[in-house]
Formats: C-alpha cells, structure tokens, sequence
C-alpha cells in the first residue's frame, strides 16, 4: 500500500482497547494494513483472532485484559513492551452501553434507572478510560511520544433525542436512552482536555474521537426514526471511522491536541 508520508503509522504501536468489538477490529485491520503494530486488548477474544495472528504474525497480539483493572492494565503493558515495545498510540475504544435489548428497568425512566447499572456504566467508560491513560499514558509520556485517542458519541455532546426511541413508546414499552451513557461520554471530553494540557510538554497528544451511530443491522423502526433525523440520512458504515483514526494517530495531526474531531454525519449540526 503507498502512502502519504503525512499520513504513515507504519512505525506505530497502537494499542486498542475493546477490540473485539465493531469498530475495535475494523481499527486494528486498518492499522494493521498500513504496517503498524497492534495490540488489542479486550476482556474477549475477537472471532477473527486467529486469522488476525495467522495474517500478521508479527505484528498483531492480542492481551485479554479488563481496563477497569489496574494489574491488568500494567501486565498488558509488560507483554506489549516485550514484544514491541512502549505504544505510541492509544485508542480507548472499550465502552458499555444498554443494548435496545437489555432489561426493561434499563431502558425505562431515569427515574427508574438502576443505580448499579450507572456504577458498572461509569466504571468501564470513564474510569476503565482513565486507567488506560493512567498506566498506557504514563509510560508514553515518560518515552516523550503519544497519541491518545478517547472515543465519545454524540450522546457525549448533546442528548440523546428520545424521540428516535417514540416508535417503541407506541408499541407500548416504557424506553429511553438511558442516562448513564451520556454522562460518561461526556466525561471523556474534560479528561481529553486535562490530559492534553497534563501531558503537553511530555509530546503525548490527547483527542476525543466523537462519532454517531454505526449501521448495525439495527430494526426498521429504529432505522427509519435515526436516518429520519440525521443531516446525511443514514447511519456510518463500520469503516467510515477509520480516516480519523489514522488522521490522529499520525504526523498529519501534531498540532492537534485537546480537541474534539466530530464525525457524525451531521448530528450535532442541527
Ligand atoms: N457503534 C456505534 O454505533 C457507536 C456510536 C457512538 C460511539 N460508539 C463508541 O465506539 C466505541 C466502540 O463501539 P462498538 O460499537 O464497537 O462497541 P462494542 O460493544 O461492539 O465493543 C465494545 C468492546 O469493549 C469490550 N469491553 C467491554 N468492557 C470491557 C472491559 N472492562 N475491558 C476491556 N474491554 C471491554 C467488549 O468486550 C467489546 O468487545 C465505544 O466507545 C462506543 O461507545 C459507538
């Protein structure tokens, strides 16, 4: 592949947590193809793990890892250093959401909301996020090179729109978008800028990635209600992220540093 010189991550160490998620696998394949090193780090396995070790022998390894577990963190860390090196690039990725199809007292009224959901929310968004900074971040910051790249949503900027969710209030469930969430997308904003301005003169940059939903294969309805308030009229295809990653990750991006790179389709626009 030929690239711009601008835009080479061949000499990167990315490291990527959650990757064995959606965008998690398409990040690393996108690194991969452009001769990176790439960690993944995951509490599971990607299904593609062996054909991703199969392909790029000796330049993928994968660390199971929990990011809301400091040793974990640090014995990743070691094995990372062992065999590449200290990353050079760091993308939290990991995240936990309620799926549309969690429990209803998850998806029901904020007032209703389980107090313990938004603890295991919080925990594996922002704190899971700081962590990774903390152990990941520290050892870049000492090697005086890093990115890190914090992925929030657009339900980090603005409110989710509960009248995308109106169509299941027809049917007759009690749903909305659930607080917790939000609030912890939003939270990986002011960590981004505390950290960016932290780590300034240690060379690690510090951005917050925020983007919009991703088509999924989702229902109809959902479908319909989200493509029907979107300024483009459809979700992101899985792999429209991928510029930006690389575009954050490389020289193209060095004067770029406690900012937000919005790629929503124009969500926020309106
Ligand atoms: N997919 C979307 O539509 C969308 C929209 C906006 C923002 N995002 C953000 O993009 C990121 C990736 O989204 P996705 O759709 O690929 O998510 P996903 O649910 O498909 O993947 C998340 C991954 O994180 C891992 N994970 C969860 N808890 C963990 C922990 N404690 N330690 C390590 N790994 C853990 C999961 O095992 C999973 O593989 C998330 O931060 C998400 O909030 C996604």
């Amino acid at each position: 592949m030929t690239v711009d010189a601008l835009f080479d991550v061949s000499q990167e160490i990315v490291l990527i947590t959650g990757v064995s998620g959606q965008l998690g696998g398409e990040y690393a394949r996108n690194f991969l193809e452009r001769g990176a090193c790439v960690v993944g780090l995951d509490i599971q396995a990607p299904l593609e793990n062996d054909l991703l070790i199969t392909q790029y022998p000796s330049t993928y390894l994968f660390c199971t890892a929990d990011v809301t577990n400091k040793a974990s963190l640090q014995k990743t860390l070691s094995e990372v250093e062992n065999s590449f090196g200290i990353p050079t690039v760091l993308i939290n990725n990991a995240a936990i959401d309620s799926p549309p199809s969690a429990p209803p007292e998850e998806n029901g009224a904020f007032e209703d909301y389980p107090d313990d959901s938004w603890d295991k929310v919080m925990d594996v968004n922002v704190k899971g996020t700081y962590l990774a900074c903390k152990v990941i971040g520290a050892a870049m910051a000492k090697n005086k090179k890093g990115s890190i790249i914090n992925v929030s949503s657009i339900y980090g900027v603005v409110s989710p729109d509960q009248s995308i969710y109106e169509y299941r209030r027809q049917r007759g469930e009690v749903f909305y978008k659930p607080v917790a969430y939000a609030v912890s997308k939003s939270a990986l904003l002011n960590l981004t800028r505390y950290l960016a301005v932290y780590w300034a003169k240690s060379n690690v940059r510090v951005n917050t990635l925020v983007i919009a939903g991703v088509d999924n294969n989702q229902e109809d309805e959902f479908m319909n209600a989200y493509c029907g308030r979107i300024p483009n009229g459809r979700m992101a295809n899985e792999d429209e992220y991928n510029g930006a990653v690389i575009f954050l990750a490389s020289t193209a991006s060095t004067y770029m540093t406690g900012a937000q790179l919005v790629i929503d389709g124009g969500w926020t626009a309106i």
